[in-house]
């Protein structure tokens, strides 16, 4: 059965065969003795196969800001395809591609105009490390070659991404770079345990770049890469002063300072991007996901135009940079991101979350006193509340949230035991209460 609305009718009778697809980032065993389907969207909900309506507290995976099933960017996608549905990416264009990098450009941290296409946001992290290392050497700077990353930090899962990531877990079966080093996280509950919005303790930790200053020499370092708010590891907003002193740093020593706006960009905090949000602009910035509000797969690497000037010499006839996707600048995925800004422009989506901040800020620290919390982060709409693990079973109440989180109506994330929300930016004040409330319920739950 192929047709989509056949199944949702058939409901639960018609489950797919769980075995052939191997799940990304998934107990597959588990998940597949229990799953949890999806089969339609629209708005602030998700339906589930067996027609239950769900509200969606994380935005898909971070990335359907401007809530599901809208209708501009589908109708864009598809007229696009029938009119030129592919264009080979190198040595040739096509109008879309520069329409919307345009578009970008005027919505991006000032001089950062210059956009460099993906197809996701490993791809674009891994595209931001590459053009740092080629920069360096464009200008003769080729022994810059560090990169360094920070504890905690999720950049993807590309070897460039897992090796300045610092989740131990993504890459402790793998290979990683050479010349790839951390920086410490900020993650401090000692002295900031249930701050509202930035903590005030930890600007002194951006310091920590200096350690590996005086270790390796500036001279060796080509770029430092952060998030600016860590999304995956449980919403750690950036202590007050932090990002500040990290750019100071990097500026001091001619180091490239990355931002991974892959979760912050197109509106979570309240501004387009969090570079805006926080006063602070770095070099290059990695964006995907809110991109095309998550209906097309795609990555855009926005680059300061003095990195990017950089590097556009020698013979005219000479590729600058020999890196690129197939699929960069893929047609349907312009005609969806351009459709998506004209969604975010209409409805001021960009900024939207600076209105509901306090409220949810509000309601979200409200939960302070419920079983097992720890910890309640929040920043913009993005907020995380942090449980003790339990006993010799880390994790199992993140999962069990998640879990009697869907039963209940809702769709959050987690990540070890910390609950992370994050909502459409459409969402109204009813709906972020409502979704606190079923977290609540959930909290009550949970031994
Ligand atoms: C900050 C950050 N960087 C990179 C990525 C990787 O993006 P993708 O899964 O599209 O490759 C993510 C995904 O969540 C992310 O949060």
């Amino acid at each position: 059965m192929n047709d989509i609305s056949d199944r949702r009718n058939a409901g639960l009778k018609n489950r797919p065969d769980l075995d052939a697809y191997w799940m990304p980032f998934t107990a597959n065993r588990q998940f597949k003795a229990d799953p949890r389907l999806l089969v339609a969207a629209k708005g602030m909900h998700y339906e589930t196969e067996d027609g239950r309506r769900i509200l969606d507290g994380a935005s898909g995976l971070w990335c359907v800001n401007a809530g599901h099933g809208r209708e501009e960017i589908a109708a864009a996608v598809g007229q696009q395809l029938l009119t030129l549905d592919y264009a080979p990416s190198f040595q040739m264009g096509h109008p879309l591609a520069f329409d919307f990098a345009t578009a970008l450009a005027k919505i991006a941290p000032d001089g950062l105009d210059r956009i460099f296409f993906t197809n996701s946001g490993s791809e674009s992290v891994d595209t931001a490390l590459k053009i740092a290392l080629a920069y360096h050497r464009a200008r003769g700077e080729g022994q810059r070659t560090r990169l360094i990353g920070r504890e905690k930090g999720y950049h993807g899962v590309g070897f460039g991404g897992i090796s300045v990531g610092g989740l131990v877990n993504n890459r402790r079966a793998f290979l990683t770079l050479p010349g790839a080093e951390h920086i410490g996280h900020t993650h401090d509950l000692a002295r900031n345990a249930f701050s509202k919005g930035q903590p005030a303790h930890g600007a002194e930790r951006a310091d920590d770049l200096e350690r590996l200053i005086a270790l390796h020499g500036a001279e060796t370092i080509a770029a430092v890469i952060v998030e600016p708010v860590a999304g995956s590891a449980g919403v750690l907003p950036p202590p007050v002063g932090y990002l500040e002193r990290l750019r100071e740093l990097c500026t001091r020593h001619g180091i490239l300072l990355i931002f991974d706006e892959v979760i912050t960009g197109f509106g979570r905090l309240g501004a387009p991007f969090a570079a805006q949000f926080f006063g602070v602009t770095p070099d290059i910035m990695t964006t995907a996901k809110g991109v095309t509000n998550g209906a097309f797969p795609m990555g855009a690497v926005f680059v300061g135009r003095h990195v990017h000037d950089a590097m556009m010499q020698g013979p005219g006839g000479a590729i600058e940079l020999f890196h690129g996707y197939t699929y960069s600048g893929h047609p349907a995925a312009c005609a969806a991101g351009l459709a998506t800004l004209e969604i975010y422009r209409r409805e001021a989506l960009l900024t939207r979350a600076a209105e509901f901040a306090p409220g949810f800020e509000a309601a979200v620290h409200g939960l302070r006193d419920c079983p097992n919390v720890i910890d309640i982060r929040n920043l913009g709409l993005m907020a995380a509340v942090e449980l003790s693990p339990r006993e010799g079973a880390p994790g199992a109440r993140g999962y069990e949230a998640l879990n009697r989180a869907m039963r209940a109506g809702a769709l959050i994330r987690y990540t070890g035991d910390t609950i992370a929300l994050s909502p459409p930016l459409i969402a109204t004040p009813d709906e972020l209460l409502e979704l606190v409330g079923v977290v609540r319920g959930v909290l009550n739950e949970i031994a």
